[in-house]
């Protein structure tokens, strides 16, 4: 199956493991990377093939993931559990783009996938990795959308699924999924970086297979965002891909993907990446501002998505930040929350989380570090429905400490014509 994944290699230290054992860090504590044989697929026409496969029936080439599988996880074959992941709409959004100072702005909407996040373009790989292992019971930590993508793969594959959750803090769409998929839920008492600590060592005392984007296929999945991203636009490379930033495995695994095709020369320079935080949850902003390493914070966000303060995949988001010329921000709730209300104004809609990136496109616009004439695309994480609450509560004007300054509430009326009339005129 490693015929052309050569290794897995510490991002800390260097040292090399092998592909085939279940390891999810090195044995200096460093996360790992997965390394392609990418000498093997030197010269072939991947672009081409990945094209092709667009309009292919196989289930596989269909995929949004696994259309691009000899970067991905190739030699998974008859593991690949898919659901058709991916295949995702980039949008044009131009009245998004006035609000936040730029000429034009494209949205790619990963909330289009089938458990509505981007995260099933990492689970896909994850659960087909542990089909492959032969292993029967996954697990993760989740603020919901992982959680959600796990307890759908892993009924999918005959796998049982154990999440765990922060007690209160999850949206309502969210723990519906990993309770209607039939996952195994703990609420943990604790926040989201509890509940990581304590599941990598259920995982390690119970044998149970780890998913969180600490284990290094997931981030060969969620690669797939960004190549699909540049299929859609016809290989052509945007100045900036911005996005949000919790746990840190997305931009991490958007870089690492950018640069294997660069490497590999099918794309001929890298886009700019903006990680975007909120602003109580912001320890890679921290430190990329101060040049220190990430020090955990106790998070606090409206986008409970993002309220992670001890990232995981810290290390190597620093690494694909520096690869790209990339920046970090954040930006208040209130600055999520009005970002929010334009990109579902605009008939597009998505979760909290999901609108950091517009408003920090705005910061970053304002600041001058976007210009106005820049070809930026935006990547919105997850799903509107996911959090039906932050919507209902920002337009009734009920959600603490934020004013609802686009709110368009529902009004009362009278069950007849005369006072519908009425209300029309207003
Ligand atoms: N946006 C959404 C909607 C998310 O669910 C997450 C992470 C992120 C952004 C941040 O991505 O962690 O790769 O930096 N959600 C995880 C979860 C933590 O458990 O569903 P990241």
């Amino acid at each position: 199956m490693s015929a052309q994944i050569q290794h897995l290699a510490c991002v800390r230290c260097d040292a090399i493991h092998s592909p085939d054992e279940v390891r999810y860090r090195c044995d200096c504590g460093g996360t790992l990377d997965v390394v392609h044989d990418l000498e093997a697929l030197a010269g072939r026409d991947l672009l081409g093939l990945f094209d092709d496969r667009r309009s292919s029936r196989v289930p596989e080439d269909r995929s949004g993931v696994w259309r691009f599988r000899e970067l991905v996880l190739p030699g998974a074959d008859d593991a690949i559990v898919t659901r058709g992941e991916g295949n995702t709409w980039l949008y044009d959004v131009p009245g998004v783009a006035s609000r936040v100072g730029l000429d034009g702005l494209q949205l790619k909407h990963e909330g289009e996938n089938p458990t509505a996040s981007f995260k099933d373009r990492g689970m896909t790989v994850a659960i087909s990795m542990a089909r492959k292992l032969g292993l029967s019971r996954v697990a993760c930590a989740s603020t919901g959308n992982t959680s959600a993508s796990m307890a759908s793969y892993a009924a999918r594959a005959g796998m049982q699924a154990v999440v765990f959750i922060p007690d209160g803090d999850i949206a309502l769409g969210k723990l519906s999924q990993a309770l209607a998929y039939g996952g195994r839920t703990l609420q943990l008492a604790g926040d989201f970086d509890d509940a990581m600590r304590i599941v990598e060592q259920v995982c390690a005392a119970e044998g149970i297979y780890l998913v969180n984007s600490v284990n290094p296929f997931r981030i060969e999945g969620q690669k797939a965002i960004a190549f699909e991203l540049l299929q859609d636009r016809g290989w052509r490379v945007p100045d900036w891909i911005v996005l949000p930033g919790g746990n840190l495995g997305n931009n991490t695994a958007i870089a690492k993907g950018l640069s294997e095709l660069r490497a590999l020369g099918l794309i001929d320079r890298l886009p700019r990446i903006a990680v975007v935080q909120a602003a109580g949850a912001n320890p890679l902003y921290t430190a990329w501002t101060t040049g220190a390493d990430v020090v955990p914070v106790r998070a606090k966000t409206v986008a409970t998505a993002i309220k992670i303060g001890s990232p995981v995949s810290w290390r190597k988001s620093l690494r694909g930040l520096r690869a790209t010329d990339g920046v970090v921000t954040e930006v208040s709730d209130q600055q999520i929350m009005d970002a929010k209300a334009w990109v579902d104004a605009a008939g597009v809609g998505a979760e909290p989380a999901s609108c950091a990136t517009v408003a920090g496109i705005r910061r970053l616009v304002d600041e001058g570090v976007i210009s106005a004439d820049s070809d930026v695309v935006g990547v919105l994480t997850g799903h509107m429905l996911k959090d039906p609450d932050a919507v209902v509560g920002y337009h009734m004007g009920s959600l603490p400490g934020i004013v609802s300054t686009h709110a368009n509430a529902p009004t009362k009326v009278a069950a007849n014509l005369a006072a519908v009339r009425a209300a029309l005129a207003d």
